[in-house]
């Protein structure tokens, strides 16, 4: 394990709670019990003092004055840049683009590497259980240019079907394979190695949507072998407003720009430009300095607690919601995954999950309720109404699981 890493400490939830000023804010009168942190972390002062700080003393526009204070900014906005390359263990920092969120950098792929690389007559390959993100840019680029869209089934615990995936990949017309590293309503964490060698090994290039797995897991890109992985600051406990598309080099420097405008060129005549060279050529315009620093603050802070303890912590929490949720009576949980992370969405008997939301929130608990931009998983496991979901970051407690459980039970009394 790499420096980068942090050390196994010893996990102590309660202080780091303290970290988190949101959480000691009672609503409804009660403690916040925040069980949504899958669709957008709480912040640690680390970070808000970051960000402050920076604001206060440090900020100027990046990449354009030839003054001390615009040389400070750039150097804290490129040491963002280095940062993201340590913590993703990727070789290079220039294959790190700032982007404003994994959606933006799923776009990405498909705008340059889609229209601007791969053929028309080349595939993609995604599963049901996707994100909108990693489906909605790939019907563009087909309905666009043609790219056929492949589906990868998921079994009905809710992992990827590995052998529909090795199907669909057998006659080597798949250009990219997009894929969730882990699943934002069922938890499930994809086999990414594998799905990598078998991609591989039939001529397609891997995008991972690391969105939840970041938060989760520690990820070392160079390790899992894809070719390009995304991910945003705002689930990694950092500012909303800036994201990361990791690619390898030498793909990065084959793609075509996604936006133009100032920053991302090498040289302008009215006539005609060129472009600058990656990570330069995908940002243009004035990126997001502030939060960059932000980002950083929140991926030293996850560094300084350790990665490993992270998801000791996590793993222990999951078992735990498990045996808690599996006692709820009338609770039908979505996916059964061997591999998954803290993420639970589940049905309450016929409860419409927008209630169950509105009536645990009086009891303090924010829980995600619909179908968590993941329409078509929904359908696939027959449940259009969508589904209540919890899910939990590296201050969630087990008290906080017990909590949510005993307030489930009542919510099923109220509904009968
Ligand atoms: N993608 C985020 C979620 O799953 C917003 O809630």
């Amino acid at each position: 394990m790499g420096p980068a890493w942090g050390s196994l400490v010893s996990f102590d939830v309660q202080r780091i709670r303290q970290d988190f000023p949101i959480l000691s804010q009672p609503q409804h009168g009660k403690p916040l019990v925040f069980l949504d942190s899958g669709a957008s972390a709480q912040k640690p002062r680390a970070v808000i003092e970051a960000m402050t700080r920076c604001m206060e003393t440090a900020y100027a526009n990046v990449h354009r004055g030839a003054y001390r204070l615009s040389e400070v900014a750039t150097d804290s906005y490129e040491a963002a840049r280095g940062a993201v390359a340590r913590f993703i263990n990727a070789p290079d920092a220039r294959e790190v683009v700032f982007t404003r969120n994994s959606t933006e950098a799923i776009n990405l792929v498909a705008h340059s590497w889609g229209r601007g690389v791969m053929r028309p007559d080349q595939a993609v390959l995604i599963s049901e259980l996707e994100h909108h993100a990693n489906i909605v840019p790939w019907q563009m680029l087909r309905d666009d240019r043609g790219n056929p869209l492949r589906i990868c089934r998921v079994t009905d615990s809710g992992e990827l079907d590995m052998e529909d995936l090795a199907a669909k990949l057998a006659d080597g017309k798949v250009g990219l394979v997009a894929l969730a590293h882990m699943s934002n309503v069922l938890g499930t964490v994809t086999p990414v190695e594998r799905v990598v060698a078998l991609a591989h090994a039939h001529g397609a290039k891997v995008l991972l949507d690391g969105s939840q797995a970041v938060v989760h897991r520690r990820v070392d890109v160079a390790a899992i072998g894809c070719d390009f992985y995304c991910f945003t600051g705002h689930k990694l406990y950092g500012p909303t407003g800036i994201g990361v598309l990791w690619g390898k080099l030498e793909h990065l420097d084959r793609m075509p720009p996604f936006l133009g405008g100032g920053d991302m060129i090498e040289s302008v005549a009215l006539e005609k430009s060129t472009w600058a060279k990656p990570p330069a050529r995908f940002e243009a315009g004035t990126p997001a300095i502030i939060e960059a620093v932000g980002l950083h603050a929140a991926i030293d802070y996850v560094i300084a607690i350790g990665m490993s303890a992270i998801e000791a912590h996590e793993r222990a929490l999951v078992d735990h919601a498990m045996r808690r949720l599996s006692d709820v009576p009338g609770l039908t949980l979505l996916g059964r995954a061997q591999d998954r992370g803290g993420v639970f969405a589940f049905s309450l008997d016929n409860a419409h999950p927008h209630d169950l939301s509105t009536l645990l929130d009086r009891a303090g608990i924010c829980i995600r309720a619909g179908r968590h931009c993941a329409e078509p998983l929904h359908t696939r496991f027959g449940v259009e109404q969508g589904t209540a979901r919890a899910s939990f970051g590296l201050y969630t407690t087990p008290e906080e699981v017990d909590y949510l459980a005993g307030a489930l039970v009542k919510a099923r009394e109220f509904f009968a």
